[in-house]
């Protein structure tokens, strides 16, 4: 009999040096099949703002949109560890609004932790949901959330004093109570050291191998986005094979083939004749009026 899988199991890959494969997921049919097929990790990414919603940035999508879509991520797996992201805006202002708002999203999409792009200014609210019992992942290194201050999507820790100022983040993370940490796109060996000087795990994100688990964007991984990051696997060209799915539809209904008599609802013949005695009766009443 299949079991939930929980944060005790994610701390396992860190242990037994089993990479926990995690991926983004934004709807209950793709997490039914993402269960189906043994992935046990699954993220409710804010990335849904870019490849469900078609906004540039992460920053419009709301709290009340990813509660929806974690719920619907929840339903189609009920065995995954379900990972909910907050969204730009609903932590930032205190961390008062920070805990009312993952209470919320707790409570309402069952997930089992929630993901907050951090810097030291979340120490205290990380503290305070660890307080409460919700396990927090702390993303480090490209935060989209912050892509306006960043200059763009680029990859983080590269000079040694930005490496260092990572590590230091994700040590002072963990000793607030972060349960795991998220790096993205971060060299492999500020990943290692970060590996080295924490004891949660740490999924990567285009982070390298040091990492105890790593997540990508499903839609890059399966061909449904224009461009995907260089660190993506091809996994599938879904977007190739949906096109040609839909120009299919479109040259069977244009040349009449569809629908056939496959696509139809019966009606009993004795029906059929009741129906067909009382239509001219009734186009006669229709002439009347
Ligand atoms: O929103 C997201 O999908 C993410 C991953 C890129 C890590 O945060």
């Amino acid at each position: 009999m299949p079991r939930k899988t929980t944060l005790t199991d994610l701390r396992a890959a860190r242990q037994t040096g089993r990479a926990a494969a995690m991926l983004t997921c934004y709807d209950f049919s793709t997490a039914r099949l993402m269960q189906a097929a043994g992935v046990r990790f699954l993220l409710v990414g804010d990335s849904a703002a870019n490849v469900i919603l078609g906004h540039e940035t992460t920053l419009p999508v709301s709290l009340d949109f990813m509660i929806e879509i974690s719920a619907a991520v929840r339903r189609g797996a009920p065995l995954a560890m379900v990972v909910a992201d907050m969204p730009f805006g609903s932590y930032h202002q205190s961390a008062r609004q920070g805990v009312k708002n993952v209470t919320r999203m707790v409570q309402l999409s069952g997930c089992d932790c929630v993901k907050l792009e951090a810097s030291e200014k979340q120490a205290k609210l990380i503290g305070l949901l660890a307080d409460a019992g919700v396990p927090v992942m702390a993303h480090l290194g490209l935060r989209p959330q912050s892509v306006n201050l960043l200059g763009g999507y680029r990859a983080q820790g590269r000079t040694a004093r930005e490496a260092e100022n990572l590590v230091r983040t994700a040590v002072i993370l963990e000793r607030a109570g972060a349960a795991a940490i998220l790096l993205e796109a971060v060299p492999p060996q500020v990943a290692q050291a970060v590996v080295e000087t924490t004891k949660v795990p740490i999924i990567g994100c285009g982070a390298g191998p040091a990492c105890h688990g790593h997540v990508i964007v499903t839609h890059d991984a399966l061909g449904l986005t224009p461009s995907a990051p260089r660190f993506v696997p091809a996994l599938a060209d879904l977007g190739t094979a949906m096109k040609v799915a839909f120009a299919d539809y479109l040259r069977l209904v244009e040349s009449g083939e569809y629908p056939g008599p496959q696509h139809a609802y019966e009606m009993s013949e004795d029906e059929l004749m009741k129906f067909s005695r009382g239509r001219p009766l009734a186009s006669a009443a229709a002439q009347q009026d």
